[in-house]
């Protein structure tokens, strides 16, 4: 009986070493050490056995129980090792893969230039002022002076909503709508989209953008925004750049002026993109006509100011050479992507 244990004890290590899976290692233990197993088979006949032998067997039965009990334990945890070192490789991580390179969009050109057209006129105290795209007549032309039969209606066709609610054609509108809710002084800018009834093509375009200025205060006069233009236009296009005023006419302000600055290709000498002239027009300005501030509550004796208003896609043009207003609209990434 004694060797009958030892053999068990050999074999059940035997086939124990050789197990490489945790669901074997049950079977085995089954085998061995279960009701029906080979070592419950042999304590079975321990009856037969003398008095003497009984406690021999007996104390030498439970060693091999519990050795090979330990055997399958320590042989379970051996393979859970493996296991898990083995999920672990299988999916381990490169770390020194190069990532994925998220690409990250950037400003729209007529968002830059707007914006450091805004920064430009905050430095000089102005606050930028919102007016609605919707609006009506008397604000879009008849505060403006422009009454309902005047010639220079004719430039300025629009989209209208009706006879009175039309979409803006300027935004010489918002000149209105900030003097009539503020009193002088006024330092404003206003950006904004406008609508004008223009077939598209490389330098037109039925929606377009402006920025209108607007200061009134006591004692404003046309150097006051030859100044303040000429440190617009130099810090945007460069020190260089010079500002010619021409006379106009517009009915809302009075003198009036177009301004035009030298041209961006040639400095001034004439090309082909300035036409030979040496300059290129940007903007309309002039000194707010007596009937707008009075229309709008403000005493004219007693107040000047001026306004001016430019295109920003010419602005944007004029900045980085772009030489079709259409390619500010395509969002063609190819074009968008040189910015
Ligand atoms: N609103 C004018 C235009 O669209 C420009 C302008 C603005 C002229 C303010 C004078 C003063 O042409």
């Amino acid at each position: 009986m004694k060797q009958q244990l030892e053999k068990i004890e050999t074999l059940a290590k035997e086939e124990l070493s050789a197990c490489k899976e945790i669901k074997l290692l049950d079977d085995l233990r089954v085998k061995y050490l279960g009701k029906k197993g080979e070592l419950t088979a042999i304590l079975k006949q321990m009856g037969k056995l003398s008095a003497d032998e009984r406690p021999v067997i007996g104390q030498l039965a439970n060693k091999v129980r519990s050795d090979i009990e330990g055997a399958i334990s320590e042989k379970l945890s051996i393979l859970k090792e493996n296991a898990k070192a083995e999920k672990m490789k299988a999916e381990s991580i490169d770390i020194t893969l190069p990532g994925k390179v998220q690409s990250l969009g950037k400003l729209h050109p007529m968002t830059v230039v707007e914006n450091e057209i805004k920064d430009i006129f905050m430095g000089m105290g102005f606050s930028i002022a919102d007016g609605p795209e919707v609006d009506d007549d008397y604000h879009v032309f008849e505060a403006l002076n422009l009454p309902p039969d005047h010639p220079a209606r004719d430039t300025q066709d629009t989209f209208y909503i009706s006879d009175n609610i039309l979409l803006r054609t300027q935004t010489s509108s918002v000149q209105v709508h900030v003097m009539e809710t503020q009193k002088p002084p006024i330092r404003i800018i206003s950006p904004g989209r406008v609508y004008r009834s223009d077939a598209v093509d490389a330098t037109h375009s039925p929606i377009f953008h402006q920025i209108e200025g607007l200061v009134v205060d006591k004692g404003i006069t046309m150097s006051d925004l030859k100044g303040t233009l000429e440190l617009l236009m130099k810090k945007i296009y460069g020190n260089d750049c010079k500002l010619r005023f021409r006379p106009h006419h517009f009915p809302f302000t009075e003198p009036s002026c177009e301004v035009d600055i030298s041209c961006f290709n040639c400095g001034g000498k004439g090309c082909s993109m300035c036409k030979d002239e040496g300059y290129i027009e940007l903007l309309g300005a002039g000194m707010v006509h007596p009937k707008v501030l009075e229309g709008c509550g403000i005493d004219s004796s007693v107040y000047s100011g001026f306004a001016f208003g430019m295109g920003l896609e010419r602005m944007v043009m004029g900045k980085y050479d772009i030489n079709d207003l259409r390619l500010l609209y395509e969002n063609d990434v190819r074009f968008l992507e040189q910015f």
